[in-house]
């Protein structure tokens, strides 16, 4: 595998295989033996959006894994003044090892991989959230492996069968990074949110093998499942539309009960950043704070074992 750029493009098994990963270098932090994988790289960030969780979770990364990170705004080089995405690419593949991309077009990851000759991590965009849902399925593969009190060979086949619930805008990157997410890994996805801020129809027909179903009602969609699931009703980009998706949005907020709805163990889940009140009542928030900041710790895990197979492979030619 050369790039990530979506989770619609991994297979089950690549799934597996980061997890498993993220997995061992969590237990293995601070104690990495050399050589370690990033040495003598250096990978950039251009992010044209802003970004708490991600960008540290890969500057960090990449520092503990032996490489060098560089913050590039996107502003600040002439990317952000109309110089091409390809010539980018080209001048960048001459300096650096790979490069992690926060933007708006999907097809500004795709034409950077496409031109380019390094790897291109997808750091959000529109489309896609592809790091942050695999640190969402480490999270929730290792709550039902301790709920299960006992290790199971894969933590792809603990979702089977399971019930995840998005509340909110069910058209955002995020949303639709879990419709592929369920399409590879066989759960049953509901998406909780008004007729106009469901998915499109061209979305859920690419994810047309997973059991994916639209709920217009919160409460019966929160009925009887495993995980509930939310993220900003205002994503970045979506700022003058505040007002009208607050107002749309209000019936669809995690609250208690909801919650009350959902299996008595129910995960709550949440990508951050949090807006209390919103998308999620700030009591359901405080009592599941735990999962959701070892979700937001999973991104670093993650993050390396995303950079440590596509470093791998690259050097293996695979
Ligand atoms: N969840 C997430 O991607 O957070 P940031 O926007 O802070 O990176
Ligand atoms: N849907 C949100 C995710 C933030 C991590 C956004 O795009 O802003």
């Amino acid at each position: 595998m050369k790039h990530l750029l979506s989770i619609e493009s991994l297979s089950r098994d690549e799934i597996e295989a980061f997890l498993q990963l993220g997995l061992k270098l969590k237990a293995s932090r601070g104690k990495a033996r050399q050589p370690l994988p990033l040495t003598g790289e250096t990978w950039a960030l251009i992010f044209g959006k802003s970004s708490t969780r991600t960008r540290v979770s890969f500057e960090v990364a990449i520092r503990e894994l032996g490489g060098q990170s560089l913050f590039l705004g996107m502003h600040d080089i002439q990317l952000g003044r109309g110089e091409s995405v390809e010539d980018t690419a080209l001048v960048l593949s001459r300096y650096i090892h790979g490069v992690v991309i926060r933007t708006y077009a999907q097809k500004e990851v795709e034409t950077f991989a496409r031109v380019g000759s390094i790897p291109v991590i997808n750091a959000l965009t529109d489309d896609e959230h592809p790091c942050q849902i695999l640190a969402d399925l480490l999270t929730w593969g290792e709550k039902l492996q301790s709920a299960a009190r006992k290790k199971s060979r894969g933590l792809t086949d603990l979702f089977r069968g399971k019930t995840a619930v998005f509340f909110g805008d069910a058209a955002c990157n995020v949303a639709q990074s879990w419709i592929f997410a369920a399409a590879r890994l066989n759960f049953h996805l509901r998406l909780a949110a008004p007729r106009s801020y469901q998915p499109a129809p061209s979305i859920l027909a690419r994810a047309q093998h997973a059991e994916v179903r639209c709920f217009e009602d919160a409460h019966q969609a929160a009925e009887g499942a495993d995980l509930l699931y939310t993220d900003t009703w205002i994503s970045m980009g979506k700022e003058e539309e505040k007002k009208e998706r607050a107002e749309v949005l209000a019936p669809y907020q995690i609250n208690t009960r909801i919650v009350r709805a959902a299996q008595p163990r129910a995960l709550v889940m949440h990508c951050l950043p949090a807006y209390r009140g919103q998308e999620i009542s700030a009591d359901v928030f405080e009592s599941h704070a735990s999962t959701i900041f070892d979700e937001a710790e999973n991104r670093l895990h993650i993050q390396k074992a995303i950079l440590t197979t596509l470093t791998r492979s690259l050097k293996s030619g695979r």
